[in-house]
């Protein structure tokens, strides 16, 4: 199966710029991949997590968007080409009154985004959407926010997407509390430890949008779930241990309790009722794959989000073999390696 990206970044981005001008502001941001995932909210209007997450920016499949405030009475919204509509053009609409709020500023907006890599098919779209579009609207409407600031205003489109402000590996912190205590404590920040350079092999066995989105699968987990209390308990001593996995380097670590940490998720949706099923016949071809891996002495452990899609987490010399040996299966997996990303940018001679 050859992987054929939606628009290629480069394109995308240099359609983006060439739209730019005043009162306009572009962005590019990557998706990331939770070693520690985020799954299920205290407060589902301010989107405060559980439990707090940790997460590797990566550095591809990227997500450019222009924001350029407009004359006209409605936000219009272009996603990779067309006319966006439904629920991802709602999202948008209520992210930018969001945005102007904040600005005390009323103009509407032209949005125009595009997703190097495929959407809605649990490869983290979301987080790099709304980490770009967080960045390009502050900018476009004359906010000025630090690091904290834009990540905690990028988790009220998308919780993962306060991650992606931020390259290499970072935690996104519960906080504590509810209403402003809460929203002002749950920010994403970047921990250091880029230095263990690891690899991340994407194996992708679908790339179609999912039937059940992360954030009704997310909501009927921890509503209908027995196993749901027993994960998040799991879950916080898993961010403790991972972030001195990532102190001390230790790889074998960092991957034995990402595995355990995505598993036990997935085990919390197949307990959901009605049950929601993210991992297909391909997926788990994929897993025994990484365990076969294992037992010949490579480090290579699987992480999966909400969808059928791979991820295995190796040291970049390995990174080769174990996309081979994925390729192999057959026609229904195709690789794509990512290393450590970048954080968010403005796309130059853009913003203020
Ligand atoms: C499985 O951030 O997409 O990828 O906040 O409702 O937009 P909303 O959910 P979203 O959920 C991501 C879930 C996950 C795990 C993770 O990225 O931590």
């Amino acid at each position: 199966m050859t992987f054929t990206p939606a628009v290629p970044a480069d394109r995308a981005a240099d359609r983006v710029r060439a739209a730019t001008g005043p009162d306009e502001a572009a962005a590019l941001a990557y998706p990331n991949i939770a070693l520690v995932k985020y799954w299920g909210k205290r407060d589902e209007s301010l989107f405060l997590p559980v439990t707090s997450s940790l997460s590797m920016t990566l550095d591809i499949f990227p997500t450019t968007t222009t924001v350029r405030l407009i004359d006209g009475p409605a936000d219009t919204v272009e996603f990779n080409g067309a006319t966006a509509t439904g629920s991802a053009r709602t999202r948008i609409e209520r992210f930018l009154d969001l945005v102007r709020t904040t600005a005390g500023r009323t103009e509407r907006a032209m949005v125009v985004t595009a997703n190097a890599g495929p959407t809605g098919a649990g490869l983290a779209s979301s987080a790099s959407g709304f980490a770009a579009l967080a960045t390009a609207a502050a900018a476009a409407y004359g906010l000025e926010l630090d690091g904290r600031a834009l990540s905690r205003l990028a988790r009220r489109g998308s919780g993962s997407a306060s991650r992606s402000l931020f390259g290499g590996f970072v935690v996104w912190h519960a906080g504590e509390g509810d209403g402003a205590v809460g929203d002002r404590s749950s920010y994403a920040e970047p921990i250091g430890g880029d230095e263990l350079d690891p690899a991340l092999v994407v194996a992708v066995v679908n790339q179609t949008a999912k039937a059940v989105s992360s954030r009704e699968a997310m909501r009927r987990t921890t509503a209908t779930s027995p196993c749901y209390r027993s994960w998040a308990d799991s879950s916080m001593t898993d961010f403790t241990e991972m972030r001195a996995a990532i102190a001390r380097q230790d790889l074998p670590a960092i991957g034995e309790i990402a595995e355990r940490n995505a598993l036990g998720m997935h085990a919390t949706m197949l307990t959901a009722r009605p049950a929601v099923r993210y991992l297909s016949p391909h997926s788990l071809a994929v897993l025994d794959a990484v365990l076969a891996l294992r037992a010949d002495g490579i480090t290579a452990y699987a992480t999966i989000d909400a969808g059928p899609n791979v991820k295995v987490l190796c040291t970049r010399a390995d990174a080769p073999h174990v996309a081979a040996t994925i390729d192999g299966l057959g026609d229904f997996v195709t690789t794509r390696t990512a290393h450590i990303g970048p954080g968010a940018t403005l796309l130059p001679d853009t913003g203020r």
